[in-house]
C-alpha cells in the first residue's frame, strides 16, 4: 500500500460515502473500494445458508469455502464467480448485513481483501471503519455525516420510495443499523482522530465531491 494514495471515507448510512467515493474516483483516476458491499456479499451467503447473521460460529466454516470480490470501480461484488451485485441491497440482506458484520470472525475475514485493493496509483474506500482500522495510515481520512431525516430521504430517493409512511419506516431501519454499528465492540462507527468531519445535511453532492477532491489534489502537492 506504501505508494498508492488511500482515501478513506467514513460515515453512517445515507450521508452519500458511495457516490462520492465513487464519483472521487472517477475524477481522479483512483481504484475504488465499496467495503459494505462486501459485508452485503457475507450477509447475502448467511442468507442463502438459512444461517443466523449474529451466530458467529457458523460464519467460518461457510467463508471457507468462498472467495469474495470486487470490480475495481467498486460497482459488481461477486462470490466465487457469481455476481451478485443486484441482490445486495434488500431489506432483508442491509438487515443480516448489520448484524453479522458485528462479529469480529466477520471482520477478520474482509480486512485482508480490503488491504490488498490498495495497489495503483490511488485507491478510494468507503465504509464505517475505513480510517479507523483497515486504513490507518490513510492519506486523507474523510468522515460524512448528515442529520437523520436527510440521510433516510437520500436513501429513499436511491430505492425509489415515496410516501411518508415508507420514509418513516426506512428511517427507523437504518436508524437501528446506524446504532447497531455505533454501538458494536469491533470496529464501531467513528470518525478517525485525523478525518476531515463534513455535515452534508445542506451541501449538494456537488459540493461534497469537490470538497474531497480539492482535498486530495491539495495534498497531494504538498507531499510533493
Ligand atoms: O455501507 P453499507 O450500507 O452498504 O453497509 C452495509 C452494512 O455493513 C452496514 O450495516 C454496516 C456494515 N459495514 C461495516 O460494518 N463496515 C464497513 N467497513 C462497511 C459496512
Amino acid at each position: 500500500m506504501s505508494d498508492c494514495f488511500v482515501v478513506a471515507i467514513d460515515g453512517p448510512a445515507g450521508a452519500g460515502k458511495s457516490t462520492t467515493a465513487k464519483a472521487v474516483a472517477e475524477k481522479l483516476g483512483f481504484a475504488c473500494l465499496d467495503s459494505g458491499a462486501l459485508y452485503r456479499a457475507v450477509a447475502l451467503l448467511l442468507v442463502e445458508a438459512g444461517a443466523d447473521p449474529s451466530d458467529e460460529r457458523v460464519v467460518g466454516p461457510l467463508l471457507a469455502g468462498v472467495r469474495i470480490s470486487q470490480s475495481a470501480d467498486g460497482e459488481q461484488t461477486f462470490l466465487n464467480d457469481r455476481n451478485v451485485t443486484s441482490l445486495l441491497r434488500s431489506a432483508r440482506v442491509s438487515d443480516a448485513a448489520s448484524r453479522s458484520s458485528a462479529l469480529p470472525a466477520v471482520r477478520s475475514a474482509l480486512i485482508e481483501l480490503q488491504r490488498a485493493a490498495a495497489t495503483g496509483e490511488g485507491l478510494v474506500v468507503e465504509g464505517r471503519d475505513m480510517g479507523t482500522v483497515v486504513f490507518p495510515r490513510a492519506a486523507l481520512k474523510v468522515f460524512l455525516d448528515a442529520d437523520e431525516d436527510e440521510r433516510a430521504r437520500r436513501r429513499g430517493l436511491e430505492l425509489g420510495l415515496s410516501g411518508t409512511a415508507k420514509l418513516e419506516k426506512l428511517g427507523a431501519e437504518m436508524a437501528e443499523r446506524d446504532r447497531r454499528d455505533r454501538s458494536r465492540k469491533v470496529a464501531p462507527l467513528r470518525p478517525a482522530e485525523d478525518s476531515l468531519v463534513l455535515d452534508t445535511t445542506s451541501f449538494s453532492l456537488q459540493e461534497v465531491i469537490d470538497a474531497v477532491v480539492n482535498e486530495v489534489l491539495s495534498r497531494k502537492k504538498l507531499a510533493k
